[in-house]
């Protein structure tokens, strides 16, 4: 396993995550009821820009770095900044949130976390970066494997995001619907968000072939191309599955995309999509 996410950290794609999930969790977090938001492949939590990595890549400066200098965003885009910027306020800033950072930042005292992470590097700094909160557990294992065995959590209410790397390529996908199939068994009306990237236009259909006859009642996929998709060795967007998503987020979403296409596409070439597989 080679992956580190410290490489793109705050990249367009990383944009497009972190605004669903936050989306997500503020809407979730509506209902009093307290709930578990469970990351299945957490990463390290917190990223450095300044230096390391994420500097020598860049990748951020077609990422985040693009929506500080935007004006009029739509709520969702508005709101994601302002949670990167609790997380740094420095212009420009050092340090980038990941999906356990943001999440905690939108959920409230009573719920919880679960963060999964299998690189033992990773898994201690996420343990070191967040460990420390009392809503957190942090588990050094499979995300996958963990997935049916932590499912329906106690407060049966939440959020599972699965977000791998996909050193695997095509098996990848395999993996996430074993995953996500042992997951809507064990807690069917969980909210779930699975991560995918685009390359050439086809890459997604196997998946979404199999999302539109999965167990969840409604599926939605939302997707961001940053360039046209034509080529299978370069990442030119990317796509969110969401398995019974809060009612009315398509809307939500809406409102944000053509934000997000103008923004962050190479000139010009910016994309969106937004389409229910399965609604019943
Ligand atoms: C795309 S990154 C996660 C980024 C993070 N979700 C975020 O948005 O900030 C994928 C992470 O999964 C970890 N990983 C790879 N295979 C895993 C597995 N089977 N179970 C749990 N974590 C895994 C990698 O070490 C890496 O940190």
């Amino acid at each position: 396993m080679n992956y580190r996410h410290a490489f793109h950290a705050g990249n367009f794609a990383d944009v497009l995550k972190h605004a669903v999930l936050l989306g997500l969790l503020d809407a979730l977090t509506r209902k009093p009821r307290p709930l578990c938001y469970l990351d299945t492949h957490a990463g390290r939590g917190l990223y450095a820009l300044d230096d390391g990595p994420a500097r020598r890549t860049g990748e951020s400066g077609g990422g985040i770095a693009r929506l500080y200098a935007a004006r009029g965003l739509p709520p969702l885009l508005r709101r994601y900044l302002e949670a990167v910027r609790a997380c740094d306020a420095g212009t420009p800033p050092a340090r980038y949130p990941g999906s356990p950072w943001l999440a905690l930042h939108a959920l409230r005292p009573e719920d919880r976390a679960v963060l999964c992470e299998l690189q033992p590097r990773e898994a201690d700094a996420l343990n070191a970066a967040l460990g420390g909160d009392p809503r957190v557990h942090v588990h050094r294992r499979d995300g996958y494997e963990a997935l049916p065995a932590l499912l329906p959590p106690d407060e049966k209410r939440g959020l599972v995001l699965v977000d791998p790397p996909y050193e695997a390529q095509d098996a990848e996908f395999a993996a996430i619907q074993r995953a996500l199939a042992a997951a809507l068994v064990r807690w069917p009306q969980g909210t779930y968000a699975a991560w995918y990237p685009l390359k050439l236009t086809r890459t997604r259909e196997p998946f979404w072939r199999w999302l539109r006859g999965c167990a969840a009642r409604q599926v939605l996929a939302v997707e961001l191309a940053v360039r046209p998709e034509n080529s299978p060795l370069r990442l030119n967007g990317c796509g969110l599955a969401l398995l019974n998503p809060p009612w009315r987020f398509d809307q939500t979403l809406a409102a944000a995309l053509p934000a997000l296409a103008r923004l962050l596409g190479e000139d010009g070439q910016g994309g969106w999509r937004l389409q229910w597989l399965r609604h019943e």
